[in-house]
């Protein structure tokens, strides 16, 4: 087995990926690849709590895998695959619904928010951190690249290690959320943290019309020099020196700048698209990266579930 630390996170496969996915979680991905031991996955069974249409999911599912390989993520460094094909983290979420109380699930953030606003809440949704604490844990993750929204995940992870730890024995290793500060959350058009939810994202994969759209409608309060919310999208860009130049140089000047942004957003976007744009050429190819991926982590997973079955008093041959 490899010495080096092991590395994973996912994706959930609900629609276009935005530039706060990328740069709050998927760039780490890419430029920590090599330096771990890394699993990257889609996870389409956390879809499912939202998405309920086999032609979405299908949709979805092989269009983070194609985001993945065009953001450069490479399969020789990194197994990438599906949640779905390793069904242990299913069977493993159930063992912990039942060592964790409804009390302590309901402190969740995501939870509250959705009962906060009165949303229909189904139990998978409830459930959803102990099904990502099983994704985290299986595999024996050390570090975890995430934004800010999901760091209390990572911590419901580690607790429902622990606890686990100590009813049934060592067997699981305590995770750690890997957040970059800078990055944590990032902001979307209005100034709000970027999400689907809120339609303020600019899509990593951007045409040039899209991109125009999105920065053109930042909202930009007429008082100050520097539009707040146009400098800090650009901040993720650019260094603070230059990036400071360049907004003294053109102060007050709101529409220039947002010019200036979707320039350096392009720069960026361009090439990832392209390369998303050929992969999708070969579907079948990219198709047999997540069925060769699926088996090396369905391997290693079900040695730790062979583990925790015994441990836990189901395995009896
Ligand atoms: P998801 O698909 O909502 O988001 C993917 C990643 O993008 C980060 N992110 C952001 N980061 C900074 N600023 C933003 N505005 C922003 N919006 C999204 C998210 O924090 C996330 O890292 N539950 C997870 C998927 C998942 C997972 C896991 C992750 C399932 N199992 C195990 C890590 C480990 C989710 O829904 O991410």
């Amino acid at each position: 087995m490899s010495s080096k630390k092991v590395l994973l996170s996912g994706v959930k496969p609900t629609g276009r990926p935005h530039v706060g996915n990328y740069f709050g979680a998927m760039k780490q991905f890419v430029e920590l690849q090599g330096k771990f031991e890394n699993y990257i996955f889609v996870a389409d069974l956390h879809a499912l709590t939202t998405v309920q249409s086999r032609e979405e999911m299908e949709e979805n599912t092989v269009g983070v895998l194609l985001d993945y390989m065009a953001i450069g993520l490479d399969p020789k460094d990194v197994t990438i695959y599906k949640q779905s094909d390793v069904p242990q983290v299913a069977e493993l979420t159930w063992i912990f619904s039942c060592l964790t109380t409804m009390p302590y699930l309901m402190r969740a953030h995501a939870f509250k928010d959705a009962e906060a606003k009165n949303k229909e809440i189904n139990v998978g949704v409830f459930n959803y951190p102990l099904l990502m604490a099983a994704d985290i844990l299986l595999p024996g993750a050390d570090v975890v690249p995430v934004g800010q929204d999901q760091k209390q995940h990572v911590e419901i992870a580690r607790d429902t290690a622990e606890k686990f730890n100590r009813v049934f024995g060592e067997t699981f290793k305590l995770p750690e959320a890997m957040i970059l500060e800078s990055v944590a959350t990032v902001p979307g058009t209005d100034g709000r943290k970027m999400s689907k939810s809120y339609g303020n994202t600019i899509p990593l994969f951007a045409t040039d019309e899209e991109i125009e759209k999105a920065v053109m409608s930042i909202v930009t309060d007429s008082g100050s020099d520097i539009p707040e919310n146009v400098y800090a999208i650009h901040s993720l860009l650019r260094d603070k020196e230059e990036l400071d130049a360049m907004y003294a140089a053109n102060k007050g000047q709101y529409k220039k700048l947002k010019e200036l942004l979707i320039e350096d957003l392009k720069t960026l976007i361009t090439p990832m698209r392209e390369r998303r744009q050929a992969l999708e050429e070969d579907k079948s190819a990219v198709l047999e990266v997540l069925k060769a991926g699926g088996k090396v982590a369905q391997k290693r997973i079900e040695e730790k579930m062979e583990e925790v079955r015994e441990k836990v008093g189901l395995k009896l041959y």
